[in-house]
């Protein structure tokens, strides 16, 4: 594979939630996950069980309104990725946090692909209203179980569950625009054991692209990479977008 010019590279970023474990919100997996300790959460996060069991809504939205998400600043590498944005290396930032810290960093909108949704919004599944989710989860002492005030449909989460399909056309911009324009994926603080997130570095791979994983722990894709790394998040950052922008 002909080595890029540093100055030309374009990067693909997968960023899962060892990116904003150093922001102060749990990863999933692992000894102390938010899977692991919090199981009750973990299966309201089941599509149809948080479709169809009241208990598991009220666990599920109570668990949302106290997680520092809600408070949590962008960590250093957050900040990386803006830099290689406006150094004009990005060509998008695929996140499977909701947390929007990506966007809480400045980056550009039309970069970030929210592939597992985001904790700002929710929606009534019966008529498809938006709402903001801040009130709704501070209002959850009267509406422990948020109700749609227009049609009564269920509210939830603008966050993608556990058998729900990811954004179709979302997904067609990161197969066909995003992955064949890049040189690089990078995979950043991620299992990469949930698909179709997990799968990305094999298409990347297919399409001759080269791929990196930055993760403290080993994923389910290190056979695949053609460079790990086994440092936190930021000094990975430092040290990949050093590489290029300095
Ligand atoms: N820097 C880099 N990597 C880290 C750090 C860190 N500071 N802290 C943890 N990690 C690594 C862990 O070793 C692990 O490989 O980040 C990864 C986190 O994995 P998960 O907790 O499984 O999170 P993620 O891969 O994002 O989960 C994917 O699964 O539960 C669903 O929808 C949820 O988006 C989530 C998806």
């Amino acid at each position: 594979m002909d080595e890029i010019p540093n100055k030309d590279k374009q990067i693909c970023i997968l960023v899962g939630a060892g990116m904003s474990a150093g922001a102060g919100i749990p990863t999933f997996r692992g000894s102390s996950g938010a899977w692991t300790t919090e199981r009750a959460v973990r299966e309201a996060f089941e599509i149809n069980n948080f479709t169809t069991d009241a208990e598991a809504r009220k666990i599920l939205w109570a668990w949302l309104a106290k997680s520092p998400a809600w408070t949590a600043k962008p960590t250093r590498a957050h900040w990386l990725i803006k830099r290689l944005d406006d150094g004009g290396h990005l060509v998008s930032v695929m996140t499977q946090n909701f947390d929007m810290l990506e966007k809480k960093a400045g980056i550009r909108q039309g970069k970030i692909r929210q592939l597992h949704g985001r904790i700002d919004k929710s929606l009534c599944l019966k008529c498809h209203r938006y709402f903001d989710t801040k009130p709704i989860c501070e209002d959850l002492k009267n509406h422990p179980d948020p109700h749609c005030p227009d049609c009564d449909g269920i509210i939830k989460p603008d966050i993608v569950f556990f058998g729900e399909p990811l954004n179709d056309i979302m997904l067609k911009t990161i197969y066909g625009l995003d992955l064949p324009q890049c040189d690089e994926l990078w995979c950043v603080g991620s299992s990469l054991l949930v698909y179709p997130a997990a799968g990305l570095p094999i298409n990347a791979k297919q399409l001759g692209k080269k791929v990196v994983i930055v993760s403290t722990d080993k994923t389910g894709m290190d056979s695949l990479a053609n460079k790990i790394i086994h440092k936190p998040a930021d000094d990975a950052l430092d040290q990949l977008v050093g590489a290029i922008m300095d």
